[in-house]
């Protein structure tokens, strides 16, 4: 595969309509029924119309599901490994029938935001979804339980965005795909290594992604800014932590800094695949799947979600994935390392869990410099403390 045509070359799916186009679907929509839809959806809407979930224009059809939770494939045989459905209950399912346009409008807000032509109607079980997605059917994990809280019929067909979801946070890194690919190419980057992250940039995260930057041109630091549960720290407090360590510890012109606005749904292998099809949309080349990528708890193995790119070819898949072991700060070799490149036991590695390091800086305290820059520890102490239920 050539890499610098990576990323490049799959074509962008817009789905967003300006001008008369929308002045029109906005007038029919006053003549259609409008179902409400939550936030989780309105995010997931706006990614389909910029083409951050290419080659989706609308949410699955029961073959494209049917064939996402069977095969990690959409019907046409491309790499998809989520669902990404839309749940409609009473009193608005039974007002829909297959070939009808429908508007969404933002739950809270009453705005329409997109036009939906309904191709099809069809019930599911939530469990078996859960059981192929999740590799559970417990509701005790956060992403079965969101699964679980949806209706159970969806509706699938193409939609038509004409409100983009607004923009209330970090709005100088939001970027649609065709801009990061833009920012990339007048950086003259032909190879862009995507980072997704739900939490603060420690040690480990900072180890990886520098090595990968040693061999290729740019990083795309993108982490993810939507819905995560309850005691993952909040995308405010780490964003400023982003900040003050690019600022700090890396060289300026070889990192972007972007959100991604997505929901994260803590399928761990299933979503490392997601995460790296988007990446690849937003122009990645390459994407660095670590440890228990998107996992939690103990339901996936540290290494399942860097395994089940062996169901697919790189050739396939369109992005490179760069795979590195756990790493941690080595007292004997002074260094950051992993398995791979220290020979030193264990009790010479420094390991802290989420729920220490949480704690540590709920008390004010920082974490060993080895673990968190001090810069990102005093981001993250003054974030917490201004907000005690983090
Ligand atoms: S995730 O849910 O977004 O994957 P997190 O922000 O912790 O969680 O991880 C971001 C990326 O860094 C993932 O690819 C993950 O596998 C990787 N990672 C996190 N910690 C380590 C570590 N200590 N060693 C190696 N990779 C890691």
């Amino acid at each position: 595969m050539n890499q610098a045509s990576q990323g490049q070359k799959e074509s962008l799916i817009n789905r967003v309509v300006e001008g008369k186009t929308r002045e029109k679907l906005l007038d029919m929509a006053d003549t259609l029924i409008t179902v409400p839809v939550n936030s989780r959806t309105l995010s997931d809407i706006d990614l389909i119309a910029v083409g951050a979930y290419s080659p989706l224009d609308g949410f699955m059809t029961q073959a494209d599901y049917r064939s996402v939770l069977e095969q990690m494939r959409l019907k046409d045989g491309s790499v998809w490994s989520l669902p990404i459905t839309l749940g409609v209950a009473e009193p608005y399912l039974s007002q829909i029938t297959v070939g009808q346009r429908i508007a969404l409008a933002g739950e809270d807000d009453g705005v329409v935001y997109a036009l939906m032509d309904v191709e099809d109607i069809y019930s599911v079980d939530q469990a078996e979804e859960a059981r192929r997605v999740f590799l559970t059917e417990s509701p005790e994990h956060p992403g079965v339980a969101k699964l679980y809280d949806q209706p159970s019929t969806y509706i699938g067909g193409s939609i038509w965005v004409v409100n983009r979801k607004p923009v209330l946070e970090f709005e100088e890194f939001h970027f649609d795909p065709a801009e990061t690919r833009q920012i990339f190419a007048n950086k003259g980057w032909k190879t862009v290594v995507g980072f997704q992250t739900r939490n603060p940039v420690h040690r480990a995260h900072e180890y990886i992604q520098k090595s990968a930057l040693e061999t290729v041109d740019g990083l795309f630091l993108n982490p993810l800014v939507g819905e995560t549960k309850a005691d993952d720290i909040q995308a405010k407090v780490r964003m400023r932590s982003y900040q003050v360590l690019l600022d700090n510890y890396y060289p300026q012109d070889r990192v972007v800094l972007g959100v991604f606005t997505a929901a994260m749904r803590y399928a761990g292998p299933r979503e490392a695949i997601f995460h790296a099809m988007v990446r690849k949309n937003y122009g990645c080349t390459h994407f660095i799947v670590g440890r228990d990528h998107a996992g939690v708890g103990n339901y996936y193995g540290t290494y399942d979600a860097q395994r089940i790119f062996n169901s697919f070819s790189t050739e396939e898949l369109g992005i490179i994935p760069l795979f590195f072991e756990h790493s941690y700060y080595c007292a004997k070799c002074e260094n950051m390392a992993s398995s791979k490149t220290c020979p030193h036991d264990s009790a010479d590695h420094l390991h802290l869990s989420g729920t220490k390091v949480r704690q540590m800086l709920r008390q004010g305290q920082c974490p060993p410099k080895y673990f968190t820059r001090p810069e990102v520890a005093e981001m993250l102490i003054q974030g917490m403390q201004a907000d005690p239920i983090l």
